[in-house]
């Protein structure tokens, strides 16, 4: 069973793909079946959604970009998690998280393929209360449309999923109040989807 990590920043290994190692190495250790990936859209060209409804019978898409080599990775029938991390921008999803949601259409559109799967949602901002509670909405909000299932960080943080602070003086990986509520997300995912598919 496989749980795939999201990294929506534009900036390839910075704080969203931190945080999202940490989540993904805390969902790590609750089987070892699981298996782990962390995709980054950094450096990948994904252009925005044009409804040209290519995708309504087909997993295809007729935008020419990078979003085609990451069909098969999200399709997998071996994933049951998906997190989704973004960094906040002006108390919302990065434009790359936007397009990269727009585009998974098509996996609704052709079986409802994310359907089932746990959906968990991490964000970074550079100030505490920056948005990030608004920006997991809004890509919770996507997941939903999915038929996802989307959980919380999980006790004993249980809220709306992980939010980091990476303007801490000392790092992301100080924002000990953050961190926990990623390793929970994490946790939360994991539990969840090997409930489902054992
Ligand atoms: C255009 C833009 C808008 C931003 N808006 C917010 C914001 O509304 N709230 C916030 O807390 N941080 C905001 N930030 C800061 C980023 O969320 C923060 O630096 C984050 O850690 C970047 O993630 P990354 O290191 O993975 O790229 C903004 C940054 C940019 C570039």
């Amino acid at each position: 069973m496989k749980i795939l990590g999201i990294a929506c920043s534009p900036r390839k290994g910075q704080t969203t793909y931190k945080a999202l190692s940490i989540c993904l190495a805390s969902a790590k250790k609750i089987d070892n079946s699981i298996d782990t990936e962390l995709i980054e859209l950094a450096g990948l060209d994904i252009r925005p959604c044009v409804d040209c409804r290519k995708c309504k019978n087909e997993l295809n898409c007729s935008i020419e970009d990078d979003f085609p080599q990451l069909i098969s990775r999200l399709a997998d029938k071996d994933v049951a998690g998906m997190i989704i991390g973004s960094p906040v921008y002006l108390g919302s999803m990065t434009a790359q998280c936007k397009a990269f949601l727009d585009r998974c259409v098509m996996f609704r559109r052709n079986d409802w393929i994310f359907r089932n799967r746990v959906a968990g949602v991490l964000t970074v901002g550079g100030i505490r209360n920056g948005g990030q509670e608004l920006t997991i909405q809004a890509i919770q909000a996507a997941c939903f449309c999915h038929d996802m299932i989307c959980v919380s960080d999980g006790r004993s943080t249980a809220h709306f999923g992980a939010a980091l602070w990476s303007g801490h003086p000392d790092g992301i990986e100080n924002d000990t109040i953050g961190i926990e509520t990623a390793q929970n997300l994490g946790k939360r995912v994991a539990e969840l989807a090997c409930r489902l598919t054992k």
